[in-house]
């Protein structure tokens, strides 16, 4: 039995998507069972528990061989996720699949303190005895969904990414599709860390397909890091959330999220991955 903590999110619920159209039935661990219900489907299993809560986690994963664990940025994430791998396992998984962040902003002693959280996650993954499997995604086409209003209102995207850097991004359905092979075959890929991206692109380029797909041109505009801060500050965002999002930029500057790795999705998925023009495709919607 699989179980997918974090279902509800961008990632997670690409998993459930994809496991189910495998043939499979994941117990969705959640916290908020109505959302559940709206994003996965009210045929889905459920279990509800929130990340912090070991108990309650060890009870939703019951009888789950299989877990795979994606969960959002915050400062305890590492507290939450190592409660989520160690419930795991007194719950009797032999299987852990992670999804953690972009390797270059991944370490004991890097900017972001998500990256430092991934870092610690990983190394008490290794050390509990589980299998183990670590997706390191490249940065996720979705996030431009937060330009929507940009977009709708200016025709603009504004953020402190330059615009002809080079990106290799990649959609989380893309993640989806790869993390629930991972999950379903670990004698292939137990041991293994897979850092995958769609093809490379620049965020000058991603603009110009979104503006040809819903037919109006769009600028891009390229902040100071600085402007961004105080931009994101005065959206009320929490510090932590200011300071993980510039930290994250300052190293994208420095090519972080700049190499190109499409062979495991090609290898394990068995298809090219999903390209920025198919994105803007299916997400128009929220551009338009
Ligand atoms: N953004 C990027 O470009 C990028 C690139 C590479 C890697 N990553 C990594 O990807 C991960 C984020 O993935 P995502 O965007 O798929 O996440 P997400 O959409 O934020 O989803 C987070 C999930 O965790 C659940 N959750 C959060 N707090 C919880 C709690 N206290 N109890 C129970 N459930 C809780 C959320 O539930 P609710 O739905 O109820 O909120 C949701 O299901 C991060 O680890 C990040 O470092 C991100």
């Amino acid at each position: 039995m699989y179980a997918v903590v974090g279902a509800t999110g961008n990632t997670g619920r690409a998993v459930v998507k994809e496991l189910k159209a495998l043939g499979e039935s994941p117990v969705c661990v959640v916290r908020n069972p109505d959302k559940a219900k709206d994003v996965l489907g009210a045929d889905t299993k459920f279990a509800v528990a929130e990340l912090d809560d070991r108990a309650g986690m060890e009870k939703a994963m019951a009888g789950a061989k299989r877990v795979f664990v994606v969960t959002g940025h915050n400062p305890k994430s590492d507290v939450q996720q190592i409660n989520v791998i160690d419930a795991a396992k007194a719950a009797g998984a032999e299987y852990v699949v992670k999804v953690s962040g972009g390797r270059d902003v991944i370490g004991p002693n890097v900017e972001s303190v998500n990256g430092q959280a991934h870092y610690r996650i990983e190394e008490h993954l290794k050390k509990t005895g589980l299998q183990w499997c670590i997706l390191s995604p490249g940065l996720f086409m979705q996030n431009i969904l937060g330009q929507a209003a940009n977009i709708k209102d200016q025709g603009k995207i504004i953020q402190p990414w330059p615009k002809d850097l080079p990106v290799a991004l990649i959609d989380v359905r893309d993640t989806g599709a790869l993390g629930a092979r991972v999950l379903r075959e670990p004698g292939k890929h137990a041991g293994k860390m897979y850092t995958f991206t769609g093809a490379a692109t620049t965020f000058g380029e991603f603009a110009n397909v979104i503006g040809e797909v819903i037919g109006k041109p769009l600028t891009y505009v390229t902040i100071t890091l600085e402007q961004a801060e105080a931009g994101l500050k005065a959206r009320n965002m929490p510090d932590w959330l200011v300071a993980h999002l510039i930290a994250i930029a300052r190293a994208g500057g420095q090519g972080a999220f700049s190499k190109e790795n499409t062979q495991p999705i090609r290898d394990i998925v068995g298809r090219a991955p999903i390209t920025t023009r198919q994105f803007a495709q299916d997400f128009k919607g929220a551009f338009g």
